[in-house]
């Protein structure tokens, strides 16, 4: 099969409209068989419950080319299980796992094309979703939904590549105790946006979000989960059920203790320990793992010794054990790459 003829190592993370996607319809309290579509447009109701209630969630995974030439994604089944838990949150119907997998194996096989090669630096994005689409007015959730999973090829999530970011504390809430800042709604971003022009017009990639109830904890970014490492090399991750449980975090974790025998710790982060941190790092599928160099809060600058030129050491040794698993370089654990 004959790759696109695109400049793979100049992609930014956009969208670039690929050839299939997948569609399955809720109706009548059953989804339906389910296919791919040349179709890239959807046809609603103007009071369509996810435009006027935003019901809406998605999910967000890579399929690689392997440096010996397979096209695999990289646990999916965790993508399906986050978007099951998800949809119960928000009285939606959820896509059953297995056919959620099968979904992701559809539409990369149908776009195999679109898969950016091995060693180009850029990646198959695939971006399912659910939504309510029938009119709704009064405030409740749909009947009818659409699922569906686009794909889009994509270079790094932040400008630069690898270079270090520079965040700011965001004096705005990402989420609340007892809110859904643990699912994966749409809403979630929706509020972001206006903390992260603001951040983004004072010079900062992004956003560190504090707990909502006390302001002392670190939660996450908008798109990603922090990892830290201490002084001597232990891997700190923060605990909060008002975070997203990133399935790259989980990972991180695992390839911190499987692979290079470090001690890996999820626990909370008090933001005043920041400081005393040898490395920070993002960590999500879009982010895979960017590393940062300085925190700005109101003024006061946290600059980590790693600095603002190249990734800190230990967060080098994630990264290239993590896209290693990923790109087929390195042996992965059971079930972690699914080949297409
Ligand atoms: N946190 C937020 C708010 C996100 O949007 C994402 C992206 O999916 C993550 C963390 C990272 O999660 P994952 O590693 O599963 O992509
Ligand atoms: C992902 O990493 O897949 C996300 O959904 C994060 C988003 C900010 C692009």
């Amino acid at each position: 099969m004959e790759k696109k003829d695109i400049d793979w190592s100049g992609l930014g993370f956009g969208y670039v409209k690929t050839d299939k996607r997948y569609v399955a319809n809720f109706k009548n309290g059953a989804w339906d068989e389910g296919g791919l579509t040349d179709d890239a447009n959807i046809v609603m109701n103007e009071c369509a419950c996810v435009l006027q209630y935003a019901q809406t969630c998605f999910e967000g995974l890579k399929a690689y080319t392997t440096e010996d030439g397979r096209t695999v994604c990289f646990r999916p089944d965790l993508n399906a299980d986050r978007m099951y838990n998800t949809a119960l949150r928000l009285e939606m119907p959820p896509f059953p796992k297995d056919k959620f997998v099968d979904a992701v194996k559809q539409v990369v096989k149908a776009n195999e094309a679109w898969v950016p090669p091995y060693g180009s630096g850029a990646t198959l994005y695939l971006r399912p979703y659910l939504f309510g689409i029938n009119p709704v007015i009064g405030v409740k959730p749909a009947e009818d939904y659409q699922f569906r999973i686009f794909t889009t090829p994509v270079g790094p999530y932040f400008k630069g590549g690898a270079k270090p970011l520079t965040l700011c504390v965001s004096d705005f809430d990402r989420a609340a105790p007892h809110g859904t800042g643990h699912i994966k709604a749409g809403l979630n971003y929706a509020m972001s946006l206006h903390p992260i022009v603001e951040a983004h017009k004072a010079g900062y990639a992004e956003n560190m979000y504090l707990d909502a109830a006390t302001r002392t904890k670190v939660e996450e970014t908008g798109g990603a989960n922090f990892i830290f490492v201490t002084k001597d090399n232990k891997v700190v991750t923060p605990k909060s059920n008002s975070i997203l449980p990133s399935i790259t975090r989980r990972s991180l974790m695992y390839v911190a203790k499987e692979y290079l025998g470090l001690e890996a710790e999820e626990r909370e982060v008090y933001f005043d320990e920041v400081k005393d941190f040898a490395e920070c790092g993002l960590c999500g599928t879009a982010a895979v793992i960017s590393p940062v160099g300085k925190i700005v809060d109101h003024g006061k600058e946290i600059c980590f010794p790693s600095g603002m030129d190249e990734m800190g050491p230990v967060t080098k040794k994630l990264y290239d054990t993590l896209t290693g698993i990923q790109m087929g370089r390195l042996e992965a654990p059971e079930g972690w790459i699914v080949e297409i």
